[in-house]
């Protein structure tokens, strides 16, 4: 998808984002149990890169799970940006957090971070080389070691598991109140506009870009998290 047709449709969906996934929050929740431990090796006053931080979903979890952390959040979309600022600010860790506004190629230079999230982000990059770059991207911004924890979107598409599992999430969408309309822009742009792999494959663009065999540390349906350590 082209930059400005990506900041028009986050633009577009942040109003009623936390709402139309409401209904799925189990599985998010069920991540971040399964991730808090990953992460709590981090530093107590750890720095963290939230990229893609969208309506501040991982933000607001982190912030509350490690009340030492600093966090630099970072959206192209400023109406998810700005949800998100909202948000930091009704649940009283606004002034733990910096907002940036743009992708990561405009993030002024920082000392670099502890650890990065990106989750359900890069799958918008349905090339693999500007994918890779993608992830290149948050290792330079991190300390030698520093952690990525990230999420997408993952399947062998060509897959008989595929088949089965698509129809099962989209129901699974249905059943949780995401408006048919909603459905159809998500069914195409499943087909169009998110790079769906094989879980494999994704862990190799991340090692492309510059981490350590990453851990895949959790998975419900299509979503996959991988735990990753920068290389060196
Ligand atoms: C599906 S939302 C996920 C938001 C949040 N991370 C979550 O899990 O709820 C994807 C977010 O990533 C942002 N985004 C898409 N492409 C990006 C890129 N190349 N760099 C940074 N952010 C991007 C979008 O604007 C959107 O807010």
């Amino acid at each position: 998808m082209q930059p400005d047709a990506l900041i028009a449709l986050f633009d577009q969906q942040a109003p009623g984002y936390d709402r139309q996934w409401a209904k799925t929050a189990a599985i998010r929740d069920c991540m971040y149990l399964v991730l808090d431990p990953l992460l709590a090796g981090l530093p107590d006053s750890a720095r963290v890169l939230c990229v893609g931080v969208g309506t501040g979903q991982e933000l607001a979890h982190l912030a509350q799970a490690f009340p030492g952390w600093r966090f630099t959040a970072l959206d192209p979309s400023g109406a998810m940006l700005e949800a998100c600022r909202v948000r930091a600010q009704a649940e009283g860790f606004l002034e733990r957090c910096d907002f940036h506004h743009g992708f990561l190629d405009t993030l002024p230079d920082t000392a670099p971070f502890d650890a990065a999230t990106s989750f359900l982000v890069s799958q918008f990059l349905v090339d693999t080389t500007a994918r890779t770059r993608f992830f290149a991207d948050i290792a330079a911004r991190l300390v030698p070691g520093g952690v990525l924890a990230s999420s997408d979107l993952a399947a062998d598409t060509a897959s008989a598991d595929y088949a089965v599992l698509l129809p099962a999430w989209m129901r699974m969408m249905a059943m949780a109140d995401v408006t048919p309309e909603a459905l159809d822009r998500i069914r195409q742009a499943y087909r169009d506009d998110v790079g769906v792999l094989p879980p494999a494959k994704i862990a190799a663009l991340l090692q492309a870009g510059g981490f350590d065999a990453p851990t895949l540390f959790f998975q419900a349906g299509l979503i996959h998290a991988w735990c990753s350590r920068r290389a060196g």
